[in-house]
Order: C-alpha cells, then sequence, then structure tokens
C-alpha cells in the first residue's frame, strides 16, 4: 500500500527555490531513504510531510489524504521528528511521552508501555531526559512519533551523533517497525554507508532536484550483470593492464596489483585469457562497487574514481 505520495513538490522561500518540483513515494513495510549533502532540501521536504510548511506547488498525500486540503487525515497517519527531538529535559521519558499523548486522543498506558518497550527503553524511562545519551533521546524521540500509531514514520537524520552501537540498534528498530509493524519509514542522510545498510530503496537530492533512485539489496541478490572493482594480483601488472586497457575497462596500476572495474559476467573469461597468456594469477579479489561511488559521480558530475 502506498503511504506517501509526493508530487511535483515544489518549495519557493523568498523567490528561491528550495525544492524544485520533487517526486517520491514510500510503500509500507518499506525503509526509504532520502539521500542528499548538506542544504540539498531534505529537512524542507520532511517539515512539508509534516504540514510544518506550506506547499508552494505540487501536492503530498499520506495514505490517500492529502495534506493541504484534508490535513487532519493525514497527519493522523504520519509521524515524525524534524532535526531533533524536543523534549522535555526536567521532565522524565515516560512524563514527555504522556504530555504528547495527552494531544491526542485514545492513548492509554498501556500503549505507551508498549512503545516503550518497543524502542527498549522500559530500563530507563522514569529517569530524567536529562540524564539520557543522545542514542536514548533519539529513542524516545521516535517514540513519540509513534504514539498515535501512524502507518508512516518520517525522521530527518535521526543517526546524527550516534555512535556505531545507536546506529545499529536504531536500524534493528527500523527494521522491525517496517516487517513486523508494517510501518513505512522515510528517513533522511547525508551518510551513505548508513544508508546502504538500512534502507530498500534510496532517493538520492542535491540542490533541491532528486538525481536519482536505487533500489538497495536487490542487486545482491542478483548476481552477474552487477559491476564492481576487482583487483587483479599477478606477476605482470604492465601486462595485464595493457590487456584491461584494450578492452577499454576502466583501470590503473595500485599497490599491489592492478584495479579494473568490469561486470562480474566478464570474469571468468578474463581469467582464462590471462591464464593462456602465462600470466600468474595469485588472487582476484571483488570490492562492491558502493553506493558512495554512485552518489558522488550523481553528485559532483565527475566520473567514479577507482579507489
Ligand atoms: N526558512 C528558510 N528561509 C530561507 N532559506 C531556507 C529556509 N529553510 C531552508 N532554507 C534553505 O533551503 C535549502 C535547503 O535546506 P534544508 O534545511 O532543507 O537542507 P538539508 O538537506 O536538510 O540540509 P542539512 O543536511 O544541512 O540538514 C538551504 O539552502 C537552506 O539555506
Ligand atoms: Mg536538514
Amino acid at each position: 500500500m502506498e503511504l506517501l505520495r509526493i508530487e511535483n513538490l515544489t518549495k519557493t522561500i523568498r523567490k528561491k527555490k528550495i525544492l524544485d518540483s520533487i517526486s517520491l513515494t514510500v510503500n509500507s513495510g518499506e525503509i526509504v531513504g532520502f539521500l542528499g549533502p548538506n542544504g540539498a532540501g531534505k529537512t524542507t521536504t520532511i517539515k512539508l510531510i509534516l504540514g510544518l510548511f506550506r506547499i508552494t506547488e505540487g501536492s503530498i498525500s499520506i495514505c490517500g489524504h492529502d495534506v493541504t486540503t484534508d490535513f487532519e487525515n493525514a497527519m493522523k497517519n504520519v509521524g515524525g521528528i524534524v532535526e531533533n527531538p524536543d523534549l522535555y529535559k526536567r521532565l522524565t521519558g515516560r512524563e514527555n511521552l504522556e504530555y504528547f499523548a495527552s494531544m491526542h486522543d485514545g492513548i492509554d498506558k498501556e500503549s505507551i508501555d508498549g512503545i516503550v518497550e518497543l524502542v527498549k527503553m522500559s530500563e530507563r524511562i522514569d529517569h530524567k531526559v536529562k540524564t539520557y545519551s543522545l542514542g536514548m533521546c533519539q529513542r524516545i524521540g521516535i517514540a513519540q512519533a509513534l504514539l498515535h500509531n501512524p502507518r508512516l514514520l518520517v525522521l530527518d537524520e535521526p543517526t546524527n551523533g550516534l555512535d556505531p552501537l545507536g546506529i545499529k540498534e536504531l536500524r534493528d528498530l527500523l527494521k522491525y517497525l517496517s516487517t513486523e509493524a508494517d510501518v513505512g519509514v522515510f528517513i533522511s542522510s547525508h551518510l551513505l554507508s548508513e544508508m546502504e545498510l538500512m534502507c530498500d530503496r534510496i532517493y538520492i537530492i542535491d540542490n533541491g532536484v532528486i538525481i536519482g533512485e536505487k533500489r538497495i539489496h536487490q542487486e545482491e541478490e542478483t548476481v552477474n550483470d552487477n559491476i564492481y572493482q576487482y583487483t587483479f594480483v599477478t606477476d605482470n601488472n604492465e601486462k595485464i593492464l595493457g590487456y584491461f586497457k584494450k578492452r577499454k575497462a576502466n583501470c590503473e596500476i595500485v599497490n599491489g596489483g592492478v584495479n579494473v572495474v568490469l561486470k562480474q559476467s566478464e570474469i571468468p573469461d578474463i581469467i582464462s585469457q590471462l591464464v593462456h597468456e602465462n600470466i600468474r594469477i595469485y588472487a582476484v579479489n571483488q570490492k562492491h562497487r558502493t553506493l558512495e561511488q554512485d552518489f558522488l559521480s550523481m553528485t559532483t558530475g565527475s566520473k567514479t574514481q577507482i579507489r
């Protein structure tokens, strides 16, 4: 089911186009990344989704409810955090949640307990927020966003400031929510490696324009025609460099061998040809062509660098 649909969304602030006709969708059970450098327009988009900004042109609908014309129903189905969770530091985690719950109808103590357990904060929930680590504050923020049981969760750079363990825990929580609770997650970040691990699909935004969309995990399942970087370790770097250049492959000599970008399906034939030419092959190491390379080549417009 489609939870979020953004169509040709444009936002202009003081004559400056912050977002220029962006379109995207998020389905239930999906974690969708929104990746872009500083100033790309991520927070602006999220504020528009959460009804905190006025749309200049285009539309946003949440579970089929238009954010502009059917605001209340749209907001019932979405919960989110913009930039940092806004918590009262002198209150406990539970008091914060109770306070936010009082702004919605029908959230009882049991459902608060359930959410606290879900975000794994049961042990510290009755401590004051000022004693929490950043990761704990993020968890309370997510709990707060989930209080009214929305179908869509929208998070603006929730991993900011978290350590690797905190990031992993957040990732596990979001995966759990998407698979077990069928929540759709839309999450912004400027960290490429994180998005690769966390998301099913990502949109790349730069300068207010969506410049790419990418499925993440599918790629790992289908083998052959994926492109990877390989390092060939042989007894004759110059000769195989010449060989790869003849094939017009992107290649260079590096410490310890020759790096080359090839389709996986080309590898078996290449190895037999090199063996045939009496080159001794000690190793062929495959490195993932990372999203980072794609991202950099898209956002800078430069050719993907081999590293
Ligand atoms: N209220 C505002 N008035 C004027 N310009 C704004 C306003 N809010 C955002 N902008 C501009 O819009 C652009 C996008 O900002 P936005 O905060 O959406 O980027 P972002 O992708 O969230 O960046 P970051 O990664 O730094 O959080 C920036 O150039 C910013 O200066
Ligand atoms: Mg931002």
